[in-house]
Order: C-alpha cells, then structure tokens, then sequence
C-alpha cells in the first residue's frame, strides 16, 4: 500500500442535537485511528439518504450520543488498518472501497468501519457511484429477489420516481417481475413514463383508489412495497385482491401505518416490514459476496443512481436542505475534495 500521510485533524460535520440541517455544524476534530477489525478510510464522496434525514431528526432506528458525526454511505480510499482485521485487512489496505457505517459516519474527511463494511468497489465504478452502491442497490436486489421467490409477477413499488424505484423498475425488467408506480406529483408521473415505467399511478389523482383496485386485479397484484406508510398502505391492501401483502421498508410520510383491521381477519392480508441489514444478516458470507459481486456488475447499468447536485463539506447543511426540498431527479452527493 502506498503510504498516505493522515494528519491529526480533518473537516468533519457534527450533528449537536437531533434538529435535521439546524443541528449542523462543520467543526475540525482528529481524524478517528482504526481500533481492532477496523479500517480508515479517507472519504471520497457521501450520499445523502432518507435515513440519514430521519436520523440526524432522531426518527431513525437508532440514537448516537451527540455530538456525532452523520453519514451512514459513501465511498474512499483504505489509508491504514487496524489490528486483528486478518488478510481481509491486508486486502483491502489501499483499496477503493464503498463503506457503511454505523460508527461516527461518512460526512466527514476520514471515517473509521469494521472491516466487514469496506466493500471493494470494481474497477469501472466511479467513487461518486461507489458512495451509493450499497444501501439502495442493496435493498433493490433484496425487494426483486423477494418477489421472485414469492412467485409475483408484478408488484407495486410506492414513491416510485426515487432512486431506489428507478432501480426497481430496471432490475425488475431484466428480472421479469414488473415494478408497478405510484407516485404523488404529475410531474413524477412523465418522469418515470420517459424512463420506460409502463403503469404508474398518481395518488394525489381524485380517482387514484379506484384506478389502483382496477390495476391490481387486471395483472393480480398481490405484493407492494411501501415507503411512505401512513395511511397509503391501507389504499393498498383495499386494492389489491386476498392475501395481498403490503412490506413496508420506508416512512416518508412519517406517519404511523394505518390498517382496516378487516382486511388482515377477513381477507387473510397483511403488513410487514423490510430492513436491509437482517436481510443481509439472514446470508452466508460466501451468499453476501456473490451478491455484491453482482451488484457492482450492475452499477453502471440497472443499479445506477442519478446525480442532481455535488456539495463540499463545509456546504453540507446547504446540501441536506437542498436535498429534503428536492428529493426526486437525483441524488445530492458530499464531496470532502470539492
Ligand atoms: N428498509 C430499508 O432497508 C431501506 C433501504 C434503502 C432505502 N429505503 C427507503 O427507500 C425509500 C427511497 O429511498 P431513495 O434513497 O431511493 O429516495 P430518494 O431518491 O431520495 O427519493 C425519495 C422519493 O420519495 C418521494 N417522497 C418523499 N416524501 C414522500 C411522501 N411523503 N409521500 C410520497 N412520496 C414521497 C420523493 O418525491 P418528492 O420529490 O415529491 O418529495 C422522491 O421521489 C426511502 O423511504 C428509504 O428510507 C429503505
């Protein structure tokens, strides 16, 4: 590995109290040294994600102590190892990596991970792709896979003009299951349209419950994967013919899911959820590999993600508001170089 210098101090963003953008603030501090099973990883690009917006508002799974540093994706370079990472650490020193982390975060110049979250980027992936190869990609794999192996031919996905839908919709083509859209805006509507989505629907369409149950039955649909929640959800299982499932994996509404309690007794359907990490955490690490192999694979192709702005780490407050104001037509990226 080439030696790198790692100086005592870098820009980092901390989040003071869990106030979304307000609770911001670009601060210098050291730079983290790897513990046991770690990695440094100098950061090239952080992707700004809704998880990480409902984390710095404490709406995520988990609190940190504050101050801590955000950012749970992006991508860098290994610039030292820590002890007991084993030939995993001595594969990956110097590597290109796309990282996640539940430590202090990626908002930041360097950023330590358990050597098992350094995920090696191939080479035709660019750093600003790496830092979004995992946690949608990842979850557009796992949603595919699941309906698939459910024997679904067409599922709904909701908040469907997002980066993860255009992922749905794209590996679901070449996998043969067909992403059904449900968006909120009109304009989503033409977006995913000109991107080759042949059903979408506009919930905010005053006949949108009717268009919905038409939709369902014609092609059967009896699996949806929700982001939004609150009371969406219910309008799903209403739709969708017996044992209709609705897995919920996001709550951008950030609203509790509502449900007739009718249609789980009397028409056998039902609501459950989706996390990445148990989905992963339920593989082998031989299964996990071979995954990533093949996700990477895509990553030019089925699992690429738009790019709408690029923000420097000072500008980081700027660019999660720019984000939380504009979340469809790409990705808002943190580049600590810019
Ligand atoms: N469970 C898991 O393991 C997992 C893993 C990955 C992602 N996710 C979830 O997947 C979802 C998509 O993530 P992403 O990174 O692809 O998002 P993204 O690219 O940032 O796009 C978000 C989309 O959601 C729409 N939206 C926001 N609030 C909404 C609301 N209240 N009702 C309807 N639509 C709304 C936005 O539309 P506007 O432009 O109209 O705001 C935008 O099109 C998120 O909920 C995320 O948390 C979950």
């Amino acid at each position: 590995m080439t030696q790198t210098t790692i100086p005592e101090q870098m820009t980092a963003v901390i989040l003071e109290s869990y106030n979304g953008a307000e609770g911001l603030r670009v601060v210098q501090r050291p730079v983290p040294r790897p513990g046991p099973k770690e990695v440094l990883v100098k950061v090239a690009a952080a992707s700004i994600n809704p998880s990480d917006l409902m984390f710095i508002l404490g709406q995520y799974g988990f609190k940190k102590p504050t101050p801590t540093v955000p950012g749970f994706e992006g991508s860098g370079t290994v610039v030292a190892v820590g002890e007991s990472t084993g030939l995993m650490g001595r594969y990956l020193a110097g590597k290109r990596v796309a990282c996640v982390t539940q430590q202090d975060g990626l908002w930041a110049e360097y950023t330590t991970t358990t050597v098992n979250y350094a995920l090696p980027l191939d080479n035709a992936v660019s750093m600003e792709q790496g830092a979004m190869s995992v946690v949608n990609p990842l979850t557009a794999v796992a949603l595919i896979d699941l309906a698939k192996k459910a024997g679904h031919k067409t599922v709904i996905n909701t908040a469907a003009a997002s980066a993860l839908g255009l992922m749905l919709h794209r590996l679901g083509q070449q996998e043969r299951v067909e992403v059904v859209g449900i968006v909120r805006r009109p304009e989503q509507v033409v977006y995913l349209q000109q991107r080759g989505v042949a059903h979408v629907l506009n919930s905010s369409d005053p006949d949108f419950s009717q268009q919905l149950r038409d939709l369902c039955h014609q092609h059967n649909i009896r699996l949806a994967f929700d982001a939004v929640a609150g009371d969406l959800p219910q309008q799903l299982l209403a739709a969708m013919p017996t044992h209709g499932r609705v897995t919920v994996y996001g709550g951008l509404s950030q609203q509790p899911v509502q449900v007739n309690p009718a249609a789980l007794i009397f028409e056998d359907k039902s609501v459950d959820g989706f996390w990445l990490p148990p989905w992963l955490g339920q593989n082998n690490l031989l299964q996990n590999f071979l995954i990533w192999r093949r996700t990477q694979k895509l990553m030019l192709s089925a699992l690429k993600t738009d790019i709408r702005q690029r923000y420097s780490l000072a500008e980081t407050p700027q660019a999660v508001r720019d984000y939380e104001s504009q979340m469809t037509g790409g990705k808002v990226l943190i580049v600590p170089g810019q």
